[in-house]
């Protein structure tokens, strides 16, 4: 057995001590408990009441902490470590926002500062001209963070700019897109670490044609000679680097066309939201530390519940894309299947992460949630101050956010076994006072710091992903047999092929 098996296997005792206890007696039981397991960090409030632990349990879970050396390893994150061992990188997005420290780090820091000034100044020229569109290309972490960070933040923008995603190879994305703008007041961003990626590249080049010339493009990338033999000018490439990894990039140059949106307050402001994380992280004991309670409950409902998924249910429609954005963060960092030296796990890593915004959840898959056979834990985020006008209104939508979690938790027995709702279903409530750059840019660094204290407790490389790569290599090989220059080696997929060419 694996020595981080064995850790799992002694918390198996506690699972079987609680198991068959209700969520709702432990809660009962236990008058402090909501106020004992909350924390806050600024603007960012977790209560953790509602997962199905007691203090057992808890001390079980810490113990693990200690003993995967937890407090070490985001030491060794925040220092610049190659923490990413099979790429023998860094993993410094910190560093992007908060200067700690350490030689690596603050050098690096320096660099994305630097780099700061290039995006700040490159939009004050944009704002002098009369581009009023802006079309961000990319895709994954090159595209999802700015993504949702923009429309999240849509009231923080002052309307000078429009920004457009094309992610998708579909070229019905970039009919979209374009069909409704003017390329004489646009200009494009394309953003690619690799400047390899085949989806950023040809929705680039339909960028390019359309736009009528690369003078209005400008490019994001690790990759400066690739974005220069696209045709885009050296002024105007922005630099990434090898140490920070895509998903976890929107805080770099990634982010040009947020800063373009948002204004350089605005971008600053979630910087210091996510850098008061990254400092509490480092500095907060194991017992009080936000993202590390996160990462050891989703062990828990993991490894010794056995839940397979996990939800994200934001009660605000402003974050209706957070489920999306945490999917890649999550499953992208932690789907994997052997330790950070090779060897096989014997225990499971990642839930499958889905989610949608409530209420309207509450009217398509929560019915599931409530009496489907399998437990889903959920993260339940909602904010206390809207930035409307309609109080009442909002409300009421709280009052749904605080309905499930109770219903989820405690259940009902109902008249009939068809109304029985059976209760003790463990979730998170993550509360933001009100939602500003600063709470936002928090809420993903908690995320950030979350997913790389599971992968610590797990021995496993948060920022490698190479299971992208066989699917990608294989359509570059597809591609010839599609166009009928060649044939398909694997038999089904020659089959589908000759269904897809027939004639019709
Ligand atoms: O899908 C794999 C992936 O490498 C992601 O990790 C990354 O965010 C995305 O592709 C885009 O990569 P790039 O920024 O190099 O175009």
């Amino acid at each position: 057995m694996s020595t981080v098996a064995a850790r799992l296997h002694s918390l198996q005792d506690h699972g079987a001590r609680l198991r068959g206890v209700p969520l709702s007696r432990l809660i009962e039981a236990d008058a402090g408990r909501a106020a004992r397991m909350s924390l806050r960090v600024d603007g960012l409030y977790a209560n953790f009441a509602r997962q199905a632990v007691d203090e057992g349990a808890f001390a079980a879970l810490l113990a693990m902490a200690h003993e995967a050396n937890v407090p070490a390893a985001f030491r060794a994150l925040f220092r610049g470590d190659p923490v990413n061992r099979s790429e023998r990188r860094a993993a410094l997005h910190s560093a992007l926002r908060t200067r700690f420290d350490f030689p690596e780090a603050a050098a690096a820091f320096d660099e994305a500062a630097q780099a700061r000034r290039t995006m700040a100044a490159l939009a004050r020229k944009l704002r002098a001209s009369a581009v009023t569109d802006i079309i961000h290309v990319g895709i994954g972490g090159s595209d999802l963070g700015p993504r949702l960070a923009l429309d999240a933040l849509q009231g923080f923008t002052d309307g000078r700019f429009r920004v457009h995603f094309l992610s998708n190879v579909d070229a019905h994305a970039a009919d979209r897109v374009l069909g409704t703008l003017d390329p004489a007041r646009s200009a494009a961003v394309l953003v690619s670490k690799s400047f390899g990626t085949q989806e950023t590249l040809l929705n680039g080049q339909l960028v390019r044609d359309w736009l009528g010339g690369s003078e209005r493009m400008y490019a994001v990338s690790a990759n400066v000679p690739k974005a220069q033999a696209f045709g885009i000018d050296p002024e105007r490439v922005l630099p990434m680097w090898d140490w920070v990894g895509g998903r976890y990039s929107l805080w770099s140059a990634v982010g040009f066309s947020m800063l373009l949106a948002l204004g350089e307050e605005n971008f600053s402001a979630l910087l210091d939201g996510a850098s008061a994380i990254d400092r509490h992280a480092l500095d907060a004991p194991p017992e009080r530390n936000l993202p590390l309670a996160h990462a050891l409950f989703a062990v828990w409902n993991r490894n010794v519940q056995g839940h397979a998924t996990q939800a994200v249910l934001p009660y605000d429609e402003r974050l209706r894309m957070l489920p999306a954005y945490l999917q890649q963060l999550v499953m992208e960092s932690l789907g994997k299947r052997v330790d950070v030296d090779g060897q096989a796990l014997d225990f499971d890593t990642v839930p499958v992460l889905w989610g949608g915004a409530g209420t309207d959840s509450q009217h398509s898959f929560f019915q599931a949630l409530h009496q489907g056979t399998q437990t889903v834990p959920a993260d339940f985020i909602g904010v206390i101050e809207p930035d409307h006008s309609h109080a009442s209104q909002h409300r009421v939508l709280l009052s749904h956010l605080l309905a499930q979690a109770e219903a989820l938790a405690n259940g009902d027995p109902g008249a009939t076994p068809q109304q029985r709702c059976p209760g003790s279903r463990p979730s998170t409530l993550l509360l933001l006072d009100r939602l500003t750059p600063a709470s936002f840019g928090a809420l993903l660094a908690f995320y950030e710091h979350s997913v790389y204290a599971q992968s610590v407790l797990w021995g496993i490389n948060a920022f490698d992903q190479f299971g992208v790569e066989l699917g990608k290599h294989l359509a570059s090989g597809l591609l010839p047999a599609l166009e009928g220059k060649a044939e398909a080696t694997d038999p089904v997929s020659a089959a589908l092929i000759r269904e897809i060419r027939a004639p019709r």
